[in-house]
């Protein structure tokens, strides 16, 4: 049945779903009305419903004790209970479909076998890799980092840090050596875990290498654990380095899952704000696996016998609940993708969705803009009628990229889930439900169960009714982060200092006469790079730690593909030229020390920067020029030297 688009009340076309997807879905719009209600009318009773979709080993009493009072900050959820992840994961589905493929595995190179693996072989895996960090020593509570490609040893590892109350910290295998340092010796990690290499696109990264450079800024405490993925030559440090399959000979199969309280950490993830370094986000570990599963649920359609693939990589929070712990809770079958969208070719995604039968698949707007530069002919290609629900995570969907996804992937008849959420909210906040949400391009639409968004104007006053401002959440879901590692101050005064009561989203939005959300992007000094968030601030430094250069500021711009480029204006130090030669060092410089997603796309030489008279940089301007928009700079009256902005205007880079 095609979808019919119809009129929404601010006339943007509106798509009903089908009746056939309505009938079949976990919720149509009657059931969705009637749980939010009582999601937000008694959060207690709803959640201490929805916490029994998990097995505990000691029930909760307590369901929710959460407060957003900025002199109080404190958010607990089941916190009586005790549980664990991995056996939840895993060890209660043996019973029912332990012959049922958990994870299938699609290697980066398409002539290499695919891998179907149980859960029964899942349980196997996981039991012994949590063997091999517990006789490396890693014990409850302490931290492991993890830097691996895509394939299933990076799900192993999670759930084995899981299994015995260990603390992942996932570095995305992109990252810089420099990076991975930091976040080792953020979290004081016991142990690391890479593979020799990295297959991705066709290209090899040097993971081990990586952390050889890495390892050198650390403590020589840190052990280093290495799976292989390839084979190929790597250099041994004797007495630091572990080889994971000599270690797996040797210890014993079975691995019995330690009990963990609902509050204790279940992961950190680093993720970049407007000021600093990366902060270090906890979640923990009950109430995040209930709301992750849920979501998982409800927000797919999630079925028995559907085989659900998220393109997203486990180095972001979409791999985390939205490819292991959301699914597998589920006892989905979850499919791993080590390669990249145009490897070999663009038609590589819609390849794997014809081979395993893909019935949901989720992806990020910029790899769709990217495949829909490559023609159609690439989609139609291959048999894609598996396919019952899309996804688009990460940063906007334009209206364009959201009507190529639906007509040529969708074929007309598949709902697109627009899911927006963040690494600190853990799990989805706002998208539509497949059978109960009728959709509009663009919008992510409508609150998921228990979640209250707010528009805020900037005095921190709620806005009613259609309206647009700041994103602000009034009171907790279960999946919330707790606090940022190492720094509870910080995890207050970023989220709950400039407007009181309320979780601060960082994103501005507009509420439309449906009451349907369109996030309209950050609000912060934050950028949207591909779907992946940078603060300009690590830039910035990133450039001054430069010899050459003096100062610099970095803004984002529009781009085609990736959502919003890099830009960056540059003052360079007394004497030195500026050339195209010094251009591209410095580009292969914030490589080298942050990682390829965060190479500049735009380098303007700024013999000045346009700053107040307190010496504050007016990013206001830099953003105008940027964008191109340099007849709408506002009021430029407030510079010390207002003369600087012509010459950036002037010398404006072809961007
Ligand atoms: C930021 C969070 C959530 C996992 C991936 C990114 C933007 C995310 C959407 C969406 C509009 C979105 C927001 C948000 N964002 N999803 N569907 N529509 N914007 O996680 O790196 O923590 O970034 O991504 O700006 O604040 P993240």
């Amino acid at each position: 049945m095609t979808i019919q688009p119809t009129g929404g009340a601010d006339s943007a076309p509106l798509y009903a779903p089908s009746s056939e997807i309505a009938e079949n879905a976990h919720a149509d719009a009657a059931r969705y009305e009637e749980l939010y209600q009582k999601s937000v009318s008694d959060p207690e009773g709803f959640w201490a419903e929805e916490g029994k979709r998990l097995d505990w080993i000691k029930p909760f009493t307590k369901v929710k004790n959460t407060s957003f009072d900025y002199d109080n900050v404190s958010i607990k959820w089941f916190e009586d209970g005790t549980l664990n992840v991995a056996a939840n994961c895993i060890d209660r589905h043996l019973a029912t479909r332990g012959d049922q493929t958990a994870i299938i595995f699609e290697p980066d190179n398409p002539d290499e076998a695919a891998q179907h693996i149980t859960y029964k072989q899942l349980h196997k895996e996981v039991q012994v890799f949590a063997n091999v960090l517990k006789d490396m020593g890693v014990d409850k509570g302490d931290r492991v980092v993890i830097y691996l490609p895509m394939i299933p040893a990076a799900a192993y590892a999670m759930l084995a840090c899981a299994r015995i109350g260990a603390i992942h910290s996932i570095v995305f295998a992109g990252f810089s050596p420099d990076a991975l340092a930091d976040r080792v010796n953020g979290c004081d990690a016991k142990v690391v875990i890479c593979s020799d290499y990295a297959p991705r696109g066709g290209r090899n990264t040097p993971l081990k290498s990586n952390c050889d450079k890495a390892l050198l800024r650390c403590s020589d405490k840190v052990k280093l654990l290495v799976v292989e993925r390839t084979g190929a030559q790597i250099d041994w440090v004797e007495g630091r380095d572990y080889k994971y399959e000599d270690m797996a000979a040797g210890v014993a199969p079975d691995c019995a899952p330690t009990e963990v309280n609902a509050e204790d950490p279940l992961f950190i993830l680093y993720t970049s704000g407007s000021t600093g370094k990366p902060k270090g986000v906890v979640h923990c570990s009950g109430g995040y696996l209930a709301y992750a599963a849920m979501t998982h649920q409800y927000v797919f359609d999630y079925q028995d016998g559907d085989i659900y693939w998220c393109t997203a990589d486990v180095g972001w929070v979409t791999g985390h609940s939205y490819i292991v712990y959301g699914p597998l809770a589920n006892g989905a079958t979850t499919v791993m993708f080590e390669g990249v969208p145009t490897y070999p070719d663009a038609g590589r995604f819609w390849a794997v969705c014809e081979k395993h039968k893909v019935t949901q698949f989720y992806t990020a707007p910029t790899a769709i803009r990217a495949l829909m530069g490559k023609g159609p002919e690439w989609v139609e290609k291959y048999d894609l009628s598996s396919l019952r629900i899309l996804g688009s995570v990460g940063e906007p969907i334009n209206p364009e990229a959201w009507n190529w996804y639906n007509e040529n992937v969708g074929k007309g008849s598949c709902p697109i889930v627009d899911t927006w959420w963040q690494t600190e909210t853990g799990g989805i906040l706002i998208a539509p439900l497949p059978g109960a949400t009728p959709t509009k391009p663009g919008s992510a639409t409508k609150p998921f169960f228990g979640v209250q968004p707010v528009i805020l104007d900037d005095k921190g006053n709620e806005l009613s009714g259609a309206t647009e401002g700041v994103l602000a959440i009034k009171d907790s879901w279960p999946g919330q982060m707790r606090t940022v590692w190492g720094d509870h101050d910080r995890f207050v005064s970023t989220y709950f200092e400039m407007f009181k009561g309320y979780y601060f989203s960082g994103d501005g939005c507009r509420r439309d006469a449906d009451g349907y959300y369109w996030i309209t992007g950050r609000v912060d000094d934050v950028i949207n790079v591909s779907g992946h968030r940078m603060g300009t601030a690590e830039v910035e430094s990133a450039l001054v730690a430069h010899e050459t250069v003096s100062e610099a500021a970095v803004v984002g711009y529009p781009h085609d593909i990736k959502g919003q480029g890099i830009y960056c204006y540059v003052t360079l130090m007394d004497g030195v030229e500026a050339t195209d030669e010094l251009r591209a060092q410095l580009q292969a410089w914030v490589r080298q020390e942050i990682g390829p997603i965060a190479k500049p796309d735009v380098i303007q030489w700024a013999p000045g920067l346009p700053k107040t008279r307190s010496g504050k940089i007016m990013r206001r301007i830099l953003r105008k020029i940027a964008e191109n928009e340099t007849d709408s700079l506002g009021d430029t009256s407030t510079l010390a030297d207002p003369s600087v902005v012509d010459d950036l205007i002037a010398n404006r880079a072809n961007a």
